[in-house]
């Protein structure tokens, strides 16, 4: 059984100070990063990383990734690190760009979660930023979410999920991205994109010089990249522009549905067909939707929506990121 807290929201001038201390107590915070709330706890030591897996529920084989304040912290937790870490890290840090590396040997199992390697990133956000250059060192933080639940993009949905199970959050307002970071591996002989996020195909392959591969079909190359993730508790299922079209026509969307759309379709063609209330319209651009994604989604499932009808956006490299997370989100598969 977990250890009851009570959960404190830190705000105001003395805020970054209090999750310093807390953190170099071993204790876990809720921080603000540029792409969603993470879970951080300091990274070397083995009995706070555990509160993490405690926390969140998360299996303890599922690898964390170590925010470091900056890139030359990068020797100290991989090693063999190759000339495109460096390229990488000069343009994307601080960023949504997590590096998979070789872990330096030193490193403890516990935040790899029994593999040899390393995912690290330097976040973008000031405050997380502010506690990484104080403490000098490495932050493990996956997104402040329970097992298998949408990532947070505001302190409150933290609250929400681990109220109780962790010992403060650090208020940061809302993330600029609201989708995780891209994962790239660099240990294989093309690097590839493990997982699809901000930073796009193009710019890693501009930066590198060289292709970058991008897996088609989802792969779950280490246990907790899994199809049944990022999923809001509400059924969710991702239409066609003219398969919405067909259902709105032949009223299919029963006033507990709701429909996110990355079109004008609705002002165009379905006017009245249907009410505004269930549209939610998040962009024409991908960033923007993304953006928008999980605080939409955690909205309606609050509302206790029955069912969640997405518009197929469009599906090109720009959406790779937002297409990735709503085919995990309609996935009704579980992995246990
Ligand atoms: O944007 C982000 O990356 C956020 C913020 C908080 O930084 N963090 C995040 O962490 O999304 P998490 O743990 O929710 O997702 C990390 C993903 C998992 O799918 C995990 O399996 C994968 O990264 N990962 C971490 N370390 C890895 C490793 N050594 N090898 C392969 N995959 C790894
Ligand atoms: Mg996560």
């Amino acid at each position: 059984m977990h250890k009851i807290l009570s959960t404190s929201l830190l705000q105001g001038e003395h805020a970054v100070s209090e999750a310093v201390a807390l953190l170099t107590q071993g204790e876990c915070v809720g921080l603000p990063t540029e792409t969603v709330y993470g879970l951080a706890a300091d990274a070397s030591n083995d009995t706070a990383v555990n509160k993490i897996f405690e926390a969140k529920g998360r299996p303890k084989n599922h690898p964390l990734i170590v925010h470091i304040p900056d890139v030359t912290h990068i020797e100290r937790w991989a090693k063999d690190i190759p000339e495109a870490a460096y390229l990488l890290a000069a343009h994307y840090w601080p960023g949504p760009l997590t590096l998979l590396l070789k872990k330096a040997d030193h490193i403890s199992n516990v935040v790899t979660g029994g593999l040899d390697t390393i995912g690290l990133r330097v976040p973008a956000h000031p405050l997380f930023l502010q506690v990484l250059t104080e403490l000098n060192g490495g932050l493990a933080a996956p997104s402040a979410n329970r097992y298998k639940q949408l990532s947070p993009t505001i302190a409150e949905q933290v609250l929400e999920g681990l109220d109780g199970r962790i010992a403060a959050v650090l208020e940061g307002g809302a993330c600029e991205h609201g989708l995780e970071s891209t994962i790239i591996d660099l240990l294989s002989a093309t690097p590839r994109i493990l997982r699809a996020g901000p930073i796009a195909q193009a710019q890693l392959e501009n930066v590198l010089g060289c292709p970058v591969a991008v897996p088609y079909e989802h792969v779950e190359v280490v246990p907790g990249n899994v199809k049944a993730h990022y999923q809001p508790n509400t059924p969710l299922a991702v239409l066609s522009p003219a398969e919405l079209l067909t259902e709105v026509y032949n009223g299919k969307i029963a006033d507990t549905q709701y429909v996110l759309s990355s079109s004008k379709v609705k002002e165009q063609v379905m006017q009245a067909a249907i009410s505004d209330k269930q549209w939610r319209f998040l962009g024409e651009d991908a960033a923007t939707y993304g953006s928008k994604l999980y605080v939409t989604l955690y909205e309606l499932d609050k509302l206790h929506a029955k069912r969640i009808v997405v518009e197929q956006p469009p599906v090109t490299e720009q959406w790779r990121a937002v297409n990735d997370r709503l085919s995990r989100a309609a996935s009704s598969t579980t992995d246990g």
